[in-house]
């Protein structure tokens, strides 16, 4: 069972900073932040819900719905721009059907961007549900993503 946000909230909201570390631990225990969650934020930590909101939809980090059962993100900085990482993006949705910050029909795969995995030596990278990948070309994506088809 999930921690209740009212507890996550209370566990960081004395430390500086502490509307990101409480955004952060939320998504940490439920994969996104749930709409509920914001009005409880700001009651306990004494800002308006729009104060919340605005900090949420600022940073795409944060997950306003809840994922897939697999999170499939794709390195969008430098150096794997340099390697290829955008055919491989374009090839990404193509495969899943879905655009960056959508989740597929059956639930099954969410696509993310993120900006640099620390592995741009092995460029271009991709992280499925904390397992990084490297040297990602369309055909080994769609090798990882037919191994977690044959899965589920
Ligand atoms: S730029 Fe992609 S892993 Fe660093």
């Amino acid at each position: 069972m999930n921690k209740p946000i009212e507890q996550i909230v209370r566990e960081h909201a004395d430390r500086p900073g502490s509307l990101l570390l409480v955004l952060h631990a939320v998504q940490r225990e439920y994969g996104y932040v749930p709409p509920d969650a914001v009005p409880v934020i700001a009651d306990v930590m004494n800002l308006s819900r729009a104060e919340v909101h605005g900090v949420i939809s600022f940073y795409h980090f944060f997950r306003r719905r809840a994922p897939g059962r697999h999170i499939v993100q794709i390195c969008r900085a430098e150096a794997c721009q340099s390697m290829n990482a955008d055919a491989l993006a374009a090839h990404a949705q193509q495969r899943l059907q879905i655009g960056f910050h959508e989740t597929t029909a059956d639930g099954r795969f969410s696509l993310e961007p993120v900006y640099c995995l620390g592995n741009c030596a092995c460029s271009p990278a991709v992280m499925i549900d904390e397992e990084l990948h490297g040297r990602v070309s369309p055909g080994r994506f769609d090798e990882l993503i037919g191994e977690l088809e044959a899965e589920s």
